[in-house]
């Protein structure tokens, strides 16, 4: 474990997806104690910390982000005592465990929505739309009349997964009620309303039971949903660049309170718990405010995930962050993937035959029914780009996520047939939107059994491409010039080089040594007594030259600095 006492400054934090890391028992989903199985190899890695995607008690429609009891562990990953065990071996391996929550909404089996169903009053026209009940039963959920004597939802809010997100509560008899629930996300994801404080006091209790268990921090699923603007107006139409709180029910201040509370309970403990903001709000500056010092203490910088292959847009938003960051003395935090996005092997590799200038990589998530994934790509070449970004990002000042499976440069997976897929976004836009089930494909760790050694059999929640053979764990363990141990070494490096600690100070965090359309160029000057390292990344099609400097420390793959030259798709750190 670092010492340092405020180490979520500078940790590198490696996500869980749990269904996805290891099964121990053989049912084709991943499981507590495959993960237990695997804490010598995260050790080995050199993370600082873990993170779980939700553990908890799920009917699974999102795959457990729809939680039904927040103080349990699903039956389908094990027991709240294999958890408890999970925690004591992390911490006894040198390394921190954190967990998600998530706030914004509950699943419709929590037993907070039954009882409000249970609760259905007949359809009344002469009730007005949008009255509401403001206490009992209902009053911990969105639920509004509608309009037009209730046939219609009380607004035009539209579902994150497709569809309106308003669905009609129905009666006995299967008859709409005229009265509606919200649900950003998938209909089985009621929307809590954190106005009531009874919402707000099962919330503290629910920090302090994970907390009082040894937890050492939170993810906080949707950390700019939770308030919504009041009188529940319609969405305006929406231009690129919009500020995010333009959208009725992302970034409200109302939000801030909640944080500020969840601060209080956070801080109770020695040493005190951590969280990190799923906060997808832009511009930087709007990011910043949830990073004040009596709210979180990190929140993911999703324009970095987001930017595309290209130098600019990649500084200008390192820039924009660190900038609003260090106005609030809060440190960066850097993520390329994660378990709602596409790998960056197949986003940053560019589509055969198209023009080599065009910027590959740029907003391709998920989610978006526009992306193009049927057109073949170079993933030879996306798997340069994603080494060389991942080198790039383990140099930057602050905190750095990795998702399982970015440490073995696993690819996207699209060949999965749709009765196997899980994504409620895929199967809401009927297959429009293919999902995110391509980011979540069972990890390969061997070649002894026909799943890689996912489990001991070959049974698994989706299918594995069969080049992950040569991709497994235990395979590129045994290789030197791998990723996995390109990522192992950039990891013992910053640990042991004072220069790449986490730094708030904008002014000394980073100098900026060229600048270029196509190669990033900066240094992390010396501290503590140690030497300045600088990192080249070259994102255009030809070699560059990297200029003065006392020697190579570390390259994104064997040989891609020979002599004065940076091969293109590549990044080296060398001694400033
Ligand atoms: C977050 C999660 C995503 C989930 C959604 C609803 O965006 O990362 O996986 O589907 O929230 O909880
Ligand atoms: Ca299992």
């Amino acid at each position: 474990m670092t010492n340092s006492i405020q180490w979520w400054k500078e940790a590198v934090v490696y996500q869980i997806y749990p269904r996805s890391f290891a099964d121990a028992n053989g049912d084709g989903i991943g499981d507590i104690n495959g993960m237990r199985k695997h804490v010598p190899y995260l050790a080995k890695l050199g993370v600082d910390a873990l993170w779980l995607s939700p553990h908890y008690v799920s009917p699974m429609l999102d795959a457990g982000y729809d939680v039904a009891d927040y103080r349990d562990v699903d039956p389908i990953f094990g027991t709240l005592a294999d958890f408890e065990a999970l925690i004591e071996e992390t911490h006894a391996a040198g390394m921190r465990i954190m967990c998600d929550i998530v706030p914004n909404h509950t699943s419709w089996a929590h037993p907070w929505f039954v009882e409000a169903l249970a609760h259905t009053v007949a359809n009344d026209p002469t009730v007005p739309a949008k009255a509401r009940y403001a206490e009992g039963p209902w009053a911990r959920y969105h639920l509004l009349r509608g309009q037009a004597d209730g046939t219609l939802p009380p607004n035009n809010w539209i579902s994150i997964f497709g569809g309106p997100a308003w669905d009609e509560i129905k009666d006995a008899d299967g008859k709409g009620t005229g009265w509606w629930y919200l649900h950003i996300f998938d209909n089985s994801q009621p929307d809590l309303d954190w106005d009531n404080e009874e919402v707000q006091a099962e919330f503290r209790g629910h920090l302090r039971f994970w907390f009082d268990r040894g937890v050492d921090g939170l993810r906080i699923d949707v950390a700019h949903g939770l308030a919504k603007a009041d009188g529940y107006p319609d969405c305006p139409e929406l231009k690129d660049g919009d500020p995010s709180h333009k959208n009725p029910y992302w970034d409200q201040d109302g939000v801030h309170a909640i944080w500020r509370q969840w601060r209080e309970v956070a801080d109770e403990y020695d040493p005190a718990r951590i969280f990190v903001g799923e906060i997808w709000v832009g511009p930087a500056a709007r990011s910043a405010r949830y990073l004040r010092e009596d709210e979180l203490h990190t929140g993911f910088n999703f324009g970095y995930m987001t930017a595309p292959w290209d130098a600019a847009e990649i500084r200008k938003n390192i820039d924009d962050c660190l900038r609003e960051n260090a106005v609030m003395d809060a440190p960066a935090t850097w993520v390329l993937e994660n378990h709602d996005c596409w790998r960056t092997v197949t986003r940053f590799a560019p589509i055969i035959g198209e023009d080599t200038k065009k910027k590959a990589g740029s907003g391709e998530l998920d989610l978006a029914k526009t992306v193009d994934w049927k057109s073949p790509r170079d993933l030879e070449v996306g798997r340069e780009r994603a080494r060389a970004a991942m080198l790039t990002m383990l140099a930057l000042p602050g905190s750095s996520y990795i998702y399982n499976g970015q440490e073995l440069g696993l690819e996207e997976v699209f060949d999965i047939p749709g009765e196997m897929r899980q994504d409620p976004a895929f199967h809401n836009t009927n297959g429009e939107s293919l999902g995110r089930d391509g980011c979540r494909v069972p990890l390969p760790w061997g070649t002894s059994s026909d799943s890689f050694d996912f489990n001991d059999n070959d049974k698994l929640w989706l299918p594995q491409p069969a080049g992950w053979k040569n991709l497994a764990a235990n395979v590129q363990d045994a290789d030197s010039e791998s990723m996995l141990n390109m990522t192992r070494a950039a990891l013992k490096l910053r640990r042991e080089q004072a220069a790449l600690g986490g730094v708030t100070d904008e002014a000394t965090a980073l100098e900026w040594n060229r600048s270029s359309k196509t190669v990033l160029d900066f240094v992390r000057p010396a501290r503590d007594g140690g030497r300045a390292i600088r990192c080249v990344m070259n994102l255009g099609d030809k070699s560059v030259a990297i200029g003065q400097h006392n020697g190579v420390i570390l390259e994104s793959a064997v040989g891609v600095s020979l002599g004065d030259e940076l091969a293109p798709n590549a990044s080296v750190w060398v001694w400033a």
